[in-house]
């Protein structure tokens, strides 16, 4: 075996709440060896960014009798009826999926909502609570009854630090700052990963019995968005050079209020909690695109409403590129025991006090709705017959389960991740303990990538990686964003090939060994590339408008054509699509218009 090999049982890519959760789960169900590997400090992860709460249809809370649906929140004494359920948060969630969920994996969504969330609470995390104890709910765009449990707006935060101290606990070893490179699959069957050591540069191949994915999502192919530095789509891109497929990329999410020009994450709670949205008329624009929900419609349907304000000239800032967030109203004491960490960030950021006056938003890349597809129990699927790729696993924001289809509902992503990481966790174990192999590896995968670092420090060229990641973005967001059409997505499609051409000769400045932040661009740039090809692919071929995929030459959802979802394999030609029905129940949740 070449040097520099290390190996384990299981490893896990990636710390948020899908790899750790699923690690957590192998080990406590007797795995001994696991590794997780994470390119930022574990605690550092996505998941820690989502503020406003965890979806479970646990009926806490409802409006004040008398108030409407709008009003104001109070607990539900015990015994009196229920106002939620998993059948209600089930349609729910197929509505805002635009009928591209999957219905089989949304069952067990709903299902596993309540559930998951005691969990939380029973290892200790610190959920705001009602008067008298229970978990608080908020509501949240698209939810018919309150059913977001929150930590205040540091929900996501929470949920990660309670799942990684179980995670220590059941001795599950955690290498960070290491980034995975590439995916070692072999006749259909998952071996293990190449990884960097960041602090010193080194390479290894990492041999494992079982890999799982929870690597997030690619919001960071597009200029303005709410997603982590760290968020470039490693994942997706590396299955996909793997030859695993990606289903459904085309649908990234736009979340309505991301902070003007920073696209800072204002949570969708700042709504939840009453907040308005303001043009630059002082005009509640939300009544002329959803009058009954206003805005708590679904993120798409806002950030449509949004950008056609802005479009039209009524949008706010010097550049008529803004919205106001009005919380005002609010008060002072909802504002610091609610939404204290939004405030914190709106001070900060652009130096407003929601307090005091209304903070300028503008709609922002958030979540990506494709990914690598998988079953239930995470196991990646390889091909059209829904054969598995052995010991392969996936879960979360870079998985395509899909629960979430053409557009997610708030706080459906932490419960994903959580319900489905744990899922993976439960079918790694039975996988491993099942009799699982350690396989061999052919040549020395560490090398071949090592020989790929060094040919990337080699070039030369007069023209910098960044300033090509950087047009990719500009690309992204101007031609593949809120609203597409046929010229423009041709647009963004001639622009990546042309910036995939200019990045074979792009130099990387840092030639250095130790913690090259320059060289971990440089590769970060080459998966933006890869896998925004493939949304741009998918986004072309669509002719139809689902959910986030909003085009305007094909405004209306067409169901007889597009009721399925995309399936890229890479080819040498470029993305090769093809397409794979929806699991839908006919008869109880058949496909309506969506209308809010
Ligand atoms: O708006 C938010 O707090 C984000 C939540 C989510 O994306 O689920």
């Amino acid at each position: 075996m070449p040097n520099n090999t290390i190996t384990h049982d299981v490893i896990v890519v990636g710390a948020g709440l899908a790899g750790t959760w699923a690690a957590m789960v192998a080990a406590r169900e007797g795995v001994k060896d696991i590794g997780v590997l994470s390119k930022i400090h574990p605690l550092r992860s996505h998941s820690g960014a989502a503020q406003g709460g965890i979806a479970a249809s646990l009926s806490n809370t409802r409006p004040v009798a008398g108030t409407g649906p709008r009003g104001p929140l109070e607990q539900i004494p015990p015994g009196e009826e229920p106002v939620d359920s998993p059948d209600l948060h089930m349609f729910d969630t197929i509505k805002g999926s635009d009928w591209l969920g999957d219905q089989d994996a949304i069952r067990i969504l709903v299902d596993d909502a309540a559930d998951v969330v005691y969990e939380y609470e029973h290892m200790g995390c610190v959920f705001s609570r009602t008067p008298d104890g229970r978990i608080n709910q908020r509501r949240f765009g698209g939810h018919s009854a309150p059913r977001a449990c929150f930590a205040a707006d540091w929900t996501g935060h929470v949920l990660l630090h309670t799942i990684h101290e179980q995670a220590l606990r059941n001795n599950v070893k955690f290498y960070a700052e290491w980034y995975v490179m590439n995916l070692i699959i072999e006749d259909n069957i998952c071996r293990g990963v190449v990884a960097m050591d960041v602090l010193t540069g080194e390479v290894h191949t990492l041999r494992a019995k079982a890999v799982m994915f929870g690597t997030g999502g690619y919001g960071r192919a597009f200029k303005i968005t709410s997603n982590a530095f760290a968020n470039t789509g490693d994942g997706v891109a590396i299955a996909y050079d793997a030859g695993a497929p990606l289903m459904d990329m085309e649908f990234v999410q736009f979340h309505p209020t991301g902070l003007y020009r920073h696209g800072i994450l204002m949570s969708e709670a700042c709504r939840g909690e009453g907040g308005y949205l303001i043009n630059n008329k002082g005009e509640r624009f939300m009544e002329k695109y959803a009058p009954d929900k206003m805005e708590l419609a679904p993120r798409d349907l806002v950030s449509r409403s949004e950008q056609t304000e802005i479009n039209e000239g009524r949008g706010v800032m010097e550049d008529g590129q803004g919205i106001f967030l009005d919380m005002r109203h609010l008060g002072r004491e909802k504002i610091l025991s609610r939404l204290p960490q939004v405030r914190e960030i709106a001070i900060n950021f652009v130096g407003v006090d929601p307090i005091d006056a209304p903070v300028p938003i503008q709609p922002t890349a958030h979540y990506s709705m494709g990914g690598i597809p998988t079953t239930v129990d995470g196991q990646v699927i390889a091909n059209a017959a829904g054969d598995p790729v052995v010991g392969f696993y996936a879960a979360g924001e870079c998985a395509a389960v899909s629960v979430h289809g053409a557009n997610r509902l708030g706080t459906n992503s932490l419960l994903e991740a959580s319900v489905f990481g744990r899922r993976a966790g439960y079918a790694i174990a039975e996988f491993v303990k099942g009799g699982a192999q350690l396989y061999p590896v052919s040549g020395d995968p560490a090398e071949r990538q090592r020989q790929r670092i060094k040919s990337l420090l080699d070039r030369d060229g007069d023209e910098l990686v960044e300033h090509i990641a950087q047009d990719l973005k500009s690309t992204m967001t101007d031609n593949c964003g809120v609203f597409r059409d046929e010229d423009r997505l041709k647009v963004a499609m001639s622009d990546i090939k042309e910036l995939q051409e200019r990045f074979k000769h792009a130099r990387t400045m840092d030639k250095g060994r130790h913690f090259n932040t320059d060289l971990l661009a440089t590769l970060e740039a080459e998966h933006l590339l890869t896998f925004s090809e493939v949304i741009v692919a998918g986004a072309l071929a669509r002719t139809e408008s689902r959910g986030a995929h909003s085009r305007t030459d094909f405004p209306k959802r067409d169901d007889e054509d597009w009721l399925k979802h995309t399936v890229a394999h890479k080819t040498d030609d470029g993305p090769k699509l093809s397409y794979k029905p929806v699991s839908i129940d006919w008869e109880k949740y058949p496909p309506q218009e969506r209308k809010y």
